[in-house]
């Protein structure tokens, strides 16, 4: 993927006004993909308006679903709906693509797509999605990047994750509302994303005990009904601005987000690194005085500090006081910012899974490319906090899960345009 558009930022003094928060990506995605397990039209309200939703809403359009979207108000009709296999061309484009296999297997009982792209973080395999699969009698054939997948009827099982992978937790929780028999899913992972999904497949109908545990239980029905999801806000954007917030001397209202409890390790660590937030009725505040506290921090699956952070949280401590350390555990891959930020004069050392980052280095402004949704949006956090101006290049990246990064950042007063 690469985009001729760029986005040039300028240092920033300091970040005020208000922003909003745009609703999430990750919830969003698996409740289209949940759409399929009904006949009817659902409504999704305070969908953001983003790349990997229309990419979605084009897949959705293969197995003839009709889509709209207009003002953050998805409608997607699931009545005229017919097998196709998904192609290639799309899927590559996507990595939650994936995520329509558990529910085309509970309506069609078969799946066929090019294997799932998105973004280069790391092996990204689908072992756990096929394996639980396969314990549900399912036929898997991986044939020159084209999976196919058939099962005469999806049985329910027992079946133990051996890493809480989200994605597969989502995919077979769709399967399952649709096998025979009761599924018991060990090893869960308990992402709000997957909280926000079981929620959304009760109102439907389903049957799920366990829910926000790491065993989830499911008796298979065959009565779900279409129903309506109002999308929580998107706790990784807002993650994003709040560690921002750490860079540079802040006075934000952030608007958009009704509860925090799924942010409440974000909020933890950013408080570590300097920023003050309150929850007031209808928005938090958030204040900076902009000088970084140095740590020693690791990503880790929910409730712990979140991977898709990690790329941010890096930025940031290049300006702390003193040396800080962050190591991921989630991905194997995922330090593609590195050398960028390199570029722009920052001093890290990766060792294995642990970024030694040199604190008080002074950033200086150059050309940087964004290789990955995260790493670009961190990228433009970087520039906030580099001398003069830095371009970030193949923003389209970014615009994969993020509304508007320029339009937010406008808000807060910020020399940013799209060059
Ligand atoms: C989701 C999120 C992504 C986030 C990630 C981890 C969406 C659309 N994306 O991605 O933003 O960074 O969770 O919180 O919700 N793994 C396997 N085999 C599998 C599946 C995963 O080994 O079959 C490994 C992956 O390589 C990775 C780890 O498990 O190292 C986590 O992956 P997973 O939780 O599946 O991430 P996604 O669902 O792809």
């Amino acid at each position: 993927m690469s985009s001729l558009k760029a986005i040039s930022v300028k240092e920033a003094g300091e970040l005020k006004g208000t922003i909003e928060i745009q609703g999430s990506k990750n919830t969003v995605l698996p409740v289209m993909a949940a759409t399929l397990l009904t006949s009817g039209i659902s409504v999704i309200y305070n969908c953001p308006m983003i790349e990997d939703v229309q990419v979605m809403c084009r897949l959705l359009e293969c197995l003839h679903v009709k889509t709209s979207l207009a003002e953050h108000t998805l409608t997607i009709d699931t009545r005229e709906a017919s097998y196709e296999p998904l192609p290639y061309s799309l899927t590559k484009r996507l990595r939650s693509s994936v995520l329509l296999l558990g529910s085309m297997l509970a309506r069609w009982h078969k799946a066929e797509l090019g294997m799932p792209g998105g973004c280069a973080i790391g092996l990204r395999p689908i072992d756990i999605h096929l394996e639980g699969l396969v314990k549900m009698n399912v036929d898997v054939n991986l044939h020159k990047e084209i999976l196919s997948c058939e099962t005469y009827y999806l049985q329910g099982c027992e079946y133990h994750l051996r890493f809480p992978s989200v994605g597969a937790t989502e995919n077979l929780l769709m399967a399952a509302v649709g096998a025979k028999g009761r599924t018991i899913l060990r090893g869960a992972a308990k992402e709000p994303e997957i909280i926000e999904l079981c929620n959304y497949l009760v109102s439907m109908g389903a049957l799920i005990e366990g829910i926000g545990t790491d065993v989830l239980i499911i008796k298979g029905t065959k009565e779900l009904v279409s129903s309506d999801y109002h999308n929580v806000y998107d706790r990784i954007v807002a993650g994003t601005y709040l560690l921002m917030a750490a860079a540079v001397p802040s006075d934000i209202k952030m608007t958009g987000i009704e509860d925090i409890h799924y942010l409440k390790n974000i909020i933890q660590t950013a408080s570590k690194l300097g920023v003050n937030v309150i929850k007031f009725d209808r928005y938090l505040s958030i204040q900076s005085l902009g000088k970084v506290a140095a740590g020693d921090f690791e990503t880790g699956i929910y409730p712990e500090f979140p991977t898709d952070l990690q790329p941010v949280l890096m930025t940031v401590l290049a300006k702390a006081v003193q040396d800080s350390s962050v190591t991921e555990t989630v991905f194997e891959n995922r330090f593609a910012i590195v050398k960028e930020l390199e570029k722009l004069n920052a001093r890290i050392q990766v060792k294995e899974q642990k970024a030694l980052i040199k604190g008080n280095i002074k950033l200086q402004g150059h050309t940087v490319k964004a290789t990955d949704l995260r790493q670009g949006a961190a990228l433009v956090v970087a520039g906030l906090i580099s001398k003069g101006y830095t371009t970030i290049t193949d923003i389209s990246y970014i615009e994969r899960g993020y509304e508007d990064i320029v339009r937010d950042l406008h808000c807060l007063g910020v020399d940013i345009a799209y060059v």
